[in-house]
């Protein structure tokens, strides 16, 4: 078996996850920024990992072309986010990013990241404090809520090597 693990990330947590998979799979690790689709033709397994932005998966564009071009490879995608993972949520980010047939077509996990607003872009804290502001002027909020709110002020990461074992074993089970 061949791999790449493919990644994006922004602040960091994506990019964890990526260096223990491909350290546990011996498989290379590239930056999603710096890799061309065209040039993956000698892994028979790719791995992508992006953060969820607003419920979209940073760099979907190059996992959606991957599944295109390369039917008969294994492809893996893992995302992380900082919500915990609840299974509806998961189910829901899943369907609103591939289609039904990109569904069958990949092996898709969700990892918990966390968020630190100091390693946001400058977009992202506008967007952030948008969400910071309405979160504040809620009347009640969800234990996630009350977590997120806390985050801006002291950054999380829930960040586990453990999380991806049913990855690894999936990928050594090909
Ligand atoms: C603008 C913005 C939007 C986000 N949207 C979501 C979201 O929809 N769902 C979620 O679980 N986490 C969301 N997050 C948190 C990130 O997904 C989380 O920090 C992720 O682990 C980032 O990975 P990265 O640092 O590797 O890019 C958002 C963060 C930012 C800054």
């Amino acid at each position: 078996m061949k791999a790449a693990v493919i990644y994006k990330s922004k602040s960091g947590y994506t990019k964890n996850y990526a260096q223990w998979i491909s350290e546990t799979l011996g498989a290379e690790l590239l930056q999603g920024t710096e890799v061309k689709i065209e040039n993956l033709n000698e892994y028979n397994t790719l791995i992508f990992g992006g953060g969820l932005y607003a419920s979209g998966i940073n760099g979907i564009k190059a996992i959606k072309k991957s599944i295109n071009r390369y039917p008969t490879k294994n492809i893996i995608v893992f995302v992380t986010g900082a919500s915990p993972g609840r299974e509806e949520e998961i189910d829901s980010v899943f369907k609103r990013n591939f289609t039904e047939q990109e569904q069958g077509a990949i092996k898709f996990f969700y990892y918990r990241g966390g968020f630190d607003y100091s390693k946001c872009s400058a977009i992202d804290k506008v967007l952030m404090k948008m969400l910071e502001v309405i979160l504040k002027n809620k009347k009640e909020l969800s234990p996630d809520e009350r977590g997120m709110l806390n985050a801006y002020k002291t950054p999380m990461d829930f960040t586990k090597k453990e999380n991806t074992n049913e990855l690894i074993d999936y990928v050594m089970s090909l």
